[in-house]
């Protein structure tokens, strides 16, 4: 792979004539005037011609050693790894508009970037290189403007929502810390997966990531489990061995559910934190720990402090820097994006590629996901699993997230509103006219599907979601 400079520098180039050099020169020059970065990409994602303004965001030199590596290198793999969103739609013949990243550069500090891609259309007259495929458009964001437009990607993550755009923000501004973080919010809220993130981004992301569940155990186990025992220390303690305090050394220490620590324990955790001393159960022999603490916990903190189950030394020792995660239905933007995310995730591991329907969407905006992410997640891989054509339609989600009511509900262009419950109020009436088919055809489902203009596997579920099987 040869780099070209060419007299006008303005771009870089791998290979190609001069001519498609200069006609990727034009190109750039056209979106430089408007303030954008271009990159021309390969049939396998590699960047193959990079405007020279990148420089303005990552240093000199930078346009042309990007040429030859992959996109997914420097925008990451949450939009163009293999089932990268903006990967799957260029591989479709789609543009996408308006996504953002945070770029990542060796030594340099994090960027948001606003990102669109489209197929190259071919040019009328054959000067384009007939290899470049697709076409990167960039933009730098603009600090102010972060909290509206596209989905913003990094950090393995993906977010549309102000409240999780400022999360991304602290998670960049951890970067080169090793303070004690307390990650709280709802189950299912990607506590485990933010502190995997932050340790992955942090000055000890070569160390190791080590995960105690503290409500998993109880006391005098989990003791053990922290710190380690000695021989003899209790019945069962056959030999010496190392707790998890010692095996995330030079790394972190993942405590999850912190809020469950007993009392006694609590006590000595603080005293960690304070001083990075500790000693193994049966054992006088004081140790150090190097380890950085990242907490987790679903449960409110503050209230345990006020009902005494929670020391409240602790609780400040702990949340040096705090990220609280809100639940998923206050932060409906991130649904879609999301769903689009994992849904790729899941049609990788089954080896199919899902659509989603604009009904399906409705019906995902409206419920009100009191399991979080885990539970959208676990949405999708059950309609993956249930659906039949390329498309993902409401009847393909479980019940409980698309009852009979929803399925029955007449087109709608709007979000319906939030439902708190998953049945909702209008759902006897929807029961009723379900029942009142049924009874018209003698329960026949054949005949009572016929009549419906439904599937019969479509009846059945609606039928199971009203609780008539
Ligand atoms: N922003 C996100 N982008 C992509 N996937 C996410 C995101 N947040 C969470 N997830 C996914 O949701 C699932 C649940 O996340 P995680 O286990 O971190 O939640 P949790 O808050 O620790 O839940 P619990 O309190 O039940 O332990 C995981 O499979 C994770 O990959
Ligand atoms: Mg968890």
């Amino acid at each position: 792979m040869t780099s070209l400079d060419t007299p006008d520098g303005g771009l870089s180039c791998e290979v190609g004539s001069p001519e498609q050099a200069r006609a990727f020169s034009a190109v750039n020059a056209a979106f430089g005037s408007l303030g954008r970065i271009c990159m021309a990409l390969d049939g396998d994602f590699r960047i193959r011609y990079a405007s020279e303004l990148l420089e303005t965001l990552l240093g000199p030199e930078a346009a042309a050693q990007l040429v030859g590596l992959s996109v997914e290198s420097l925008l990451g793999s949450e939009l163009f790894g293999l089932d990268g969103p903006l990967r799957q739609a260029l591989l479709a013949g789609e543009k996408r508009e308006g996504w953002r990243a945070v770029l990542h550069v060796a030594h340099g500090p994090a960027r948001l970037v606003s990102v669109s891609a489209a197929p190259l259309i071919r040019d009328r007259l054959g000067v384009c290189d007939p290899a470049a495929l697709y076409l990167v458009v960039v933009r730098p964001e603009d600090e102010s403007g972060v909290e509206e437009g596209g989905p913003v990607a990094g950090f393995g993550l993906i977010a549309r929502s102000p409240a999780m755009t400022r999360v991304f923000r602290m998670i960049d501004v951890l970067q080169h810390s090793e303070s004690t973080v307390l990650v709280t919010g709802e189950s299912g809220t990607g506590k485990e997966v933010m502190a995997r993130t932050i340790h992955a981004h942090s000055p000890r992301k070569s160390g190791p990531f080590v995960a105690v569940n503290a409500a998993a155990l109880p006391g005098e186990l989990l003791e053990s489990e922290l710190f380690g025992h000695v021989r003899g220390a209790f019945t069962g303690a056959v030999r010496d061995r190392a707790g998890r305090f010692e095996a995330a050394e030079d790394g972190t220490l993942f405590l999850d559910e912190v809020g469950d620590v007993p009392l006694h324990l609590q006590v000595k955790l603080l005293r960690v934190l304070q001083e990075h001393t500790y000693e193994r159960v049966g054992d006088s022999q004081t140790r150090r720990t190097n380890a950085r603490i990242i907490a987790a916990t679903n449960r409110n903190l503050r209230r345990l402090v006020t009902d005494g189950r929670f020391r409240e030394d602790l609780y400040y020792r702990l949340r040096v820097f705090p990220i609280e995660l809100p639940p998923l239905r206050s932060r409906r933007e991130d649904i879609e994006p999301m769903t689009r995310l994992l849904l790729a995730r899941v049609g990788s591991r089954t080896g199919r590629a899902l659509r989603l329907s604009p009904e399906a969407v409705r019906v995902l905006l409206s419920y009100d996901w009191p399991g979080n992410v885990r539970e959208l997640e676990n949405a999708l891989e059950f309609a993956a699993t249930v659906c039949r054509g390329q498309t993902l339609q409401p009847e393909d989600l479980p019940p409980e997230i698309a009852p009979a009511s929803a399925l029955l509900a007449p087109e709608e262009s709007e979000p319906a509103p939030a439902r708190t419950r998953p049945v909702a109020s209008s759902l006897p009436t929807e029961d009723h006219e379900l029942r009142s088919a049924l009874d018209r055809n003698r329960w026949n489902r054949v005949e009572t599907a016929r009549s419906l203009g439904v599937s019969r596997s479509t009846l059945w579920r609606r039928m199971r979601a009203a609780r008539l099987t």
